[in-house]
């Protein structure tokens, strides 16, 4: 098994369970996504909901991306990392009055407007200030992920976003609205995406949709394509760096823009998933009838992708190279779902060793909850 190198002589005396971030994974991804979307003027955005750390923010603040928000805090977390207004996105199905307000105030770049109701919404609030909010459409283009169903969110059944159906209708609607401009178009088909045939198939809906948007007069200057990149949660070692090529290479390839047309990325998983890891240290070796397990002190409340999602996160026993043997690795949390992997094959843990959860740098921290009164563990930067 090839291992990660951690500074293990840093982590000594630190409290466990912590979160340690690669600072330079992180800048090279970075680096990365830079080069490869200026190759054709796209605009990233990074989706905040995957970690929003102050220091994550203001670092991907200073290689120039954008952020996306989907509430009030966001928005206030962004603006205080130091991301320009102008490059805030502000989405969600359910914007509470303040939070609509907070963006106004603070002119964000467009609201990813989801159902009618918000449409009129965001209208009054506007009003009431004499701004004229731009936004965008989110539309729910029927394309199918092949992801876990719980971050599916591009299908007609999901909650998100208007269907394409209902834009004429829709279209009428903003007619009425004068405090309101229409700037964009909006999309996101779900996260953990590794098959780009998805893409490919959002690039021809969306290509569909501009055609019968033309005939009726309609283009918006902004396509905002969402997320979704997967990454490599199996061998975070071999691949450390998601194929930023290929995916933008598909935008490219498949997706008819207009001239002046401009094209938004909402990235998250795949900017700060592979460069933090939860550290955490065993606190028993519990040898049960059949198996054994290895009992730790991070629980699902550290990193609940496990339990949430049957998230696959490679671990590592970062303190031992001893022969490997199998363990259900649980934490102490009074649920059963609180079982990080079965069966796991690890070189043989004994007390006090430290183990690595890889890829957590994405919706590790940022879900974390103090369920059973536990501390939040804190965060390091290595
Ligand atoms: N844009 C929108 C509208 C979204 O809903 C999301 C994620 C993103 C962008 C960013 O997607 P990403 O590039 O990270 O795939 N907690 C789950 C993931 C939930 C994703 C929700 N939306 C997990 O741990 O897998």
């Amino acid at each position: 098994m090839i291992k990660g190198s951690f500074p293990i002589e840093d982590f000594r005396g630190l409290q466990t369970p912590f979160y340690a971030y690669d600072k330079e994974l992180l800048q090279k991804t970075l680096d990365v996504i830079n080069a490869e979307s200026n190759k054709y003027g796209y605009h990233v955005h990074y989706a905040v909901k995957a970690n929003a750390n102050p220091i994550i923010l203001q670092t991907i603040c200073a290689s120039n991306l954008g952020a996306d928000c989907v509430s009030g805090g966001e928005v206030k977390a962004a603006i205080e990392a130091g991301f320009s207004p102008d490059k805030i996105v502000f989405a969600g199905v359910g914007k509470a009055d303040w939070e609509i307000d907070y963006a106004l105030d603070n002119d964000i770049f467009c609201f990813n407007v989801e159902s009618e109701p918000e449409l009129e919404n965001i209208n009054v609030l506007a009003a009431q200030k004499n701004k004229i909010a731009r936004i965008a459409l989110r539309i729910n283009p029927n394309v199918d992920a092949h992801t876990h169903s719980y971050i599916t969110t591009g299908l007609n059944e999901n909650k998100f976003g208007f269907s394409i159906e209902s834009l004429p209708q829709v279209v009428v609607l903003l007619k009425k609205f004068s405090n309101v401009k229409l700037v964009g178009l909006h999309f996101h088909i779900g996260s953990q995406i590794t098959d780009m045939s998805a893409f490919q198939d959002l690039c021809i809906k969306i290509n569909e949709l501009q055609e019968f948007l033309r005939e009726k007069d309609i283009c918006c200057q902004h396509i905002n394509v969402g997320g979704g990149l997967g990454i490599n949660y199996q061998h975070p070692n071999h691949v450390p760096i998601a194929d930023f090529e290929s995916y933008f290479k598909v935008f490219h390839d498949y997706l008819k823009v207009e001239k002046n047309q401009i094209v938004h990325f909402e990235l998250g998983r795949s900017v700060v998933a592979p460069c933090g890891s939860l550290i955490t240290k065993v606190l028993y070796v519990k040898k049960g009838t059949s198996k054994q397990f290895a009992i730790v002190d991070a629980g699902m409340t550290d990193l609940i992708r496990p339990a949430l999602y049957q998230a696959y996160h490679h671990i590592e026993n970062i303190t031992s190279n001893a022969n490997e043997e199998k363990y259900d690795i649980v934490g102490p949390i009074c649920e059963s779902s609180d079982t990080f992997a079965k069966d796991y094959t690890i070189n043989a843990v004994k007390r006090g060793d430290l183990l690595a959860m890889r890829s957590a740098g994405a919706y590790g921290e940022i879900m974390a909850s103090r369920y059973n009164l536990r501390e939040l563990p804190k965060s390091y930067f290595f």
